[in-house]
């Protein structure tokens, strides 16, 4: 655990518009900084950064956070290697709080050094291997395209001794990947005779293999299992070197293999990715639709590519959007990328990417193809079959699933609302859209949307989060803690209470992750728009004043209620009289001074 206190003066000593700008370039209008949301795929600027708050949003796809926040989402960091990058750009020590957690932070240090050892090491057995030099010869592979992705060879069974002398027994060659123990307790190069694969994580570190053979033999595709570094799930191959081809090229292609990846890079398409020896996930689609709008699936032609198609598209469908396209390219049944490339050339791969084949009209057409249209069962088993397609779409994408209903309830020759029940789905609402001018008595009204007004307790919390040494005029006991809002401001005023120094909005969200404030400050904070007139420190104070009187208000109506409740009852004392008359007097004031600012 990294003492909080660190990371208090941590985000005292950042400032958030440094951090991003590493990054996006960002242009001020006003108080605030814009770019293009990294988060999402957009023309526009919604992405803002507040100097003020040390907090970013974006409009857009409502991605926000602090400093510490950008860095986890933007380079895939955790919460303390966040931290530590923090740290050591503004020159800062992380203190060690507690042995255990450095020791964890040790072993991972030293597995990334030992996979990253092993890759230079491989690097040079191919240099030195004239028969895997040959190999990747005959396999068309350029020598620049071999050092970009840093393609090795693995040669015998002991290989890693060399680079290894001392500690080849050491537990976590084993728990890196690197090596196998057998049941005779004799241990060996897991891999042996292979062309290597480096797998590197977002920043561009190594931290898995995937092997090739040379030429025949079984299994054709070695990858280090999933260790401390590795979540196949998690990571894409090649993602690192494309992210940047991904962002300019508008949209990611994700394809089946190592040599796939590595042959349309060499023929200039630098934009895709491979998932590792596993089905694509939900959480590979959000890596990429983090960088763009547009991701384009390209399997093998045969057999097994369309399976592989269709589990992707499952897949992917809770993470649809309807801001997003998914499309498949399918390739003739005797290509993969790899070979059409290298045969067609990358204009026609690149076209053919251009005119891949839309989610919504694969799933149709593969249904379709599966069910007899012709006979009424038949009709009934499509619907039956997209059934948990359909539904697991997000209500993000509702637009598409509303089609997808369509075009279901058109095929089996139902109406839409059959669909829509049979499925359980809400009927979409009929939506109209008003028409130019205000024709009395006339046209569609638009229905009122209005929301209600915030809470005196949302209200005082927000200001608090802009305006953290608010906090310290809050009384405590007035705050009503029926709401998670109240009993985050709560805590935030005991916080003040206590002497903590409180920094930026940021910085006060950042002191209460982890506990059950969290949500509820990060939500207003994210759901806040920049209301100009708080940049006013008269109008801030206005609306301080006034939330105050009004929990002043609400305290004195309860105990006038409890009071009177004595009176009916014959149990009031005089004593309590008396403060019930002062309660009232006080009442009336109160009441006419927020009468007075509220006009
Ligand atoms: N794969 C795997 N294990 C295997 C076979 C395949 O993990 N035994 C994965 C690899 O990621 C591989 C991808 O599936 O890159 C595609 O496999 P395949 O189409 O058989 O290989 P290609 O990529 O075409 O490889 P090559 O061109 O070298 O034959
Ligand atoms: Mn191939």
């Amino acid at each position: 655990m990294i003492p909080q206190s660190f990371i208090q003066d941590l985000l005292a000593r950042v400032d958030i518009v440094d951090v991003i700008e590493r990054h996006l370039t960002l242009k001020k209008s006003g108080a605030n900084y814009f770019a293009r949301c990294p988060f999402h795929g957009e023309k526009s600027a919604s992405f803002s950064v507040s100097p003020s708050k040390q907090f970013y949003h974006c409009f857009g796809c409502g991605a926000h956070g602090s400093a510490i926040g950008f860095l986890m989402e933007y380079s895939g960091l955790s919460y303390v290697e966040a931290i530590k990058e923090l740290a050591r750009d503004a020159g800062m020590q992380v203190p060690d709080d507690g042995r255990g957690a450095r020791r964890a932070d040790e072993g991972h240090e030293r597995l990334i050094e030992i996979v990253t050892a092993a890759a230079k090491f491989y690097c040079e057995a191919l240099a030195r291997s004239p028969q895997a030099a040959a190999y990747l010869q005959r396999r068309g592979l350029s020598r620049e395209v071999v050092e970009r992705f840093s393609i090795g060879y693995a040669p015998e069974r002991h290989a890693l001794q060399q680079i290894f002398p001392n500690d080849y027994r050491d537990k976590l060659l084993a728990t890196a990947g690197m090596v196998i123990d057998n049941d005779a307790g004799e241990r060996y190069d897991r891999f042996r005779n292979r062309i290597m694969f480096p797998i590197h994580d977002r920043r561009g570190r190594v931290i898995a293999f995937g092997g090739r053979v040379l030429d025949a033999g079984e299994p054709k595709y070695l990858n280090s299992p999933e260790t401390p570094l590795f979540e196949k799930g998690r990571e894409l191959y090649g993602f690192f070197l494309a992210q940047k081809a991904i962002r300019e090229a508008g949209f990611a292609i994700v394809v089946e293999g190592y040599m796939d990846v590595v042959a349309l890079a060499q023929f200039g398409i630098e934009n895709a990715v491979a998932a590792l020896g596993t089905a694509t996930t939900p959480h590979h689609i959000n890596t990429l639709l983090r960088q763009t709008d547009r991701v384009v699936f390209c399997f093998d032609g045969d057999e097994a590519g369309r399976r592989a198609a269709w589990r992707a598209l499952e897949n992917a469908l809770e993470a649809l959007r309807d801001d997003v396209t998914l499309a498949f390219l399918f390739l003739p049944p005797e290509h993969d990328p790899d070979t059409f490339v290298r045969e067609k050339g990358a204009d026609a791969f690149r076209d053919a990417a251009a005119h891949a084949t839309p989610l919504a009209e694969f799933l149709l057409d593969h249904l379709r193809q599966n069910c007899d249209l012709a006979s009424a069962e038949g009709r009934a088993r499509l619907v039956h079959e997209a059934k948990p397609l359909v539904t697991r779409i997000p209500d993000a994408a509702v637009i598409l699933r509303l089609q997808l209903v369509k075009a279901v309830a058109a095929t089996s020759r139902l109406a839409q609302n059959e669909v829509e029940q049979a499925y359980g789905l809400k009927p979409a609402p009929r939506v109209s859209f008003p028409t130019s001018g205000n024709v009395p008595g006339g046209g569609a009204r638009r229905p009122a949307m209005r929301r209600p007004p915030p809470s005196t307790v949302a209200t005082l919390l927000r200001l608090v989060l802009q305006h953290p040494a608010l906090a310290a005029r809050l009384p405590v006991n007035l705050i009503p803690s029926d709401t998670a809002e109240g009993r985050a401001l709560a805590a935030i005023v005991d916080l003040a209470g206590l002497g903590e120094a409180i920094g930026s909005a940021a910085a006060l969200i950042e002191r209460f992750r982890d506990t059950p404030h969290f949500e509820a400050l990060d939500r207003l904070a994210a759901g806040q728009g920049e209301a100009e007139a708080e940049f006013d420190p008269a109008a801030v104070e206005r609306l301080f004043e006034d939330g105050l009187r009004k929990l002043q208000a609400d305290a004195i109506a309860n105990e006038i209620a409890e009071l009177m409740e004595q009176a009916r009852t014959g149990t009031l004392s005089a004593a309590g009289q008396n403060h019930l008359n002062e309660l009232l007097r006080e009442k009336s004031t109160l009441a006419a001074l927020i009468r007075a600012s509220d006009s």
